[in-house]
């Protein structure tokens, strides 16, 4: 496997437990009762750079990878670090709200993608095209930076998350840096269970946090 691209090396810095969110995500997903099925269809929805789809690939060989990301560079980035194991997947270039998939999903992964969508009406959706796209009963792993919580100890979360940042090496300024933490459209957890209803969903299950990222199991409602 290639070593890190540029993208992700700063993820690892940015994110605290970013190394093993892909691992989780796709171990949560084939502990499903649909997607626990030998070659069952899942959907990778903003593949990035392709973390999660090398753990599919590793983990569970026999599924249907369909991989989507509206970012031509994201894509060719995937399919590069993926080598030969992305033969195979079903690539595609489009949006989650442009995917024509209809209920054919046994499962989704989308992790660090909801939380750059602004609450307009985009993030609903957003996560109503998932739950279209999944089977009733299919289950999707979400994965995103959280609205921060109103206490007075935050403005210490705030500081160990540029500790954490500057123990990793993560070098201030730098254009990916700004890529990746501005223009981002965090919600709470009241917000998020708001919308994953209104979308299809049920209430969402809380798998994962580190600082303010957040990770959820949610399933499609019959
Ligand atoms: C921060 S990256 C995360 C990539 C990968 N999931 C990871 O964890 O490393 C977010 C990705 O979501 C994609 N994206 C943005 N809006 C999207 C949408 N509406 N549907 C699908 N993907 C989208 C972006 O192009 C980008 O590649």
């Amino acid at each position: 496997m290639a070593a890190p691209l540029g993208y992700d090396l700063t993820v690892q810095q940015l994110i605290p437990g970013y190394a093993s969110l892909a691992r989780l995500a796709v171990a949560l997903l084939a502990a499903s009762q649909r997607a626990s099925l030998p070659g069952a269809s899942v959907l990778v929805a903003g593949c990035g750079t392709g973390a999660e789809l090398v753990e599919a690939r590793s983990q569970r060989p026999d599924w249907q990878l369909r991989a989507i990301d509206p970012s031509a560079e994201m894509l060719a980035e995937a399919q590069q670090r993926l080598g030969p194991a992305s033969e195979g997947i079903n690539w595609q270039q489009t949006t989650v709200e442009g995917l024509e998939a209809q209920s054919c999903f046994a499962g989704a992964l989308s992790v660090l993608v909801l939380q750059s969508l602004p609450d307009d009406g985009t993030k609903l959706a957003f996560l109503t095209a998932l739950a279209r796209s999944l089977e009733p009963g299919g289950q999707l792993v979400l994965v995103d930076l959280m609205a921060p919580d109103r206490s007075p100890l935050q403005a210490q979360v705030e500081a160990a998350w540029l500790g954490f940042q500057r123990a990793s090496g993560l070098t201030a300024d730098t254009e990916e840096l700004e890529a990746l933490t501005h223009g981002l459209h965090p919600i709470g957890r009241a917000r998020l269970t708001a919308l994953v209803n209104a979308a299809g969903f049920g209430d969402p299950a809380r798998i994962f946090q580190a600082l303010g990222y957040e990770g959820f199991l949610l399933q499609r409602l019959g």
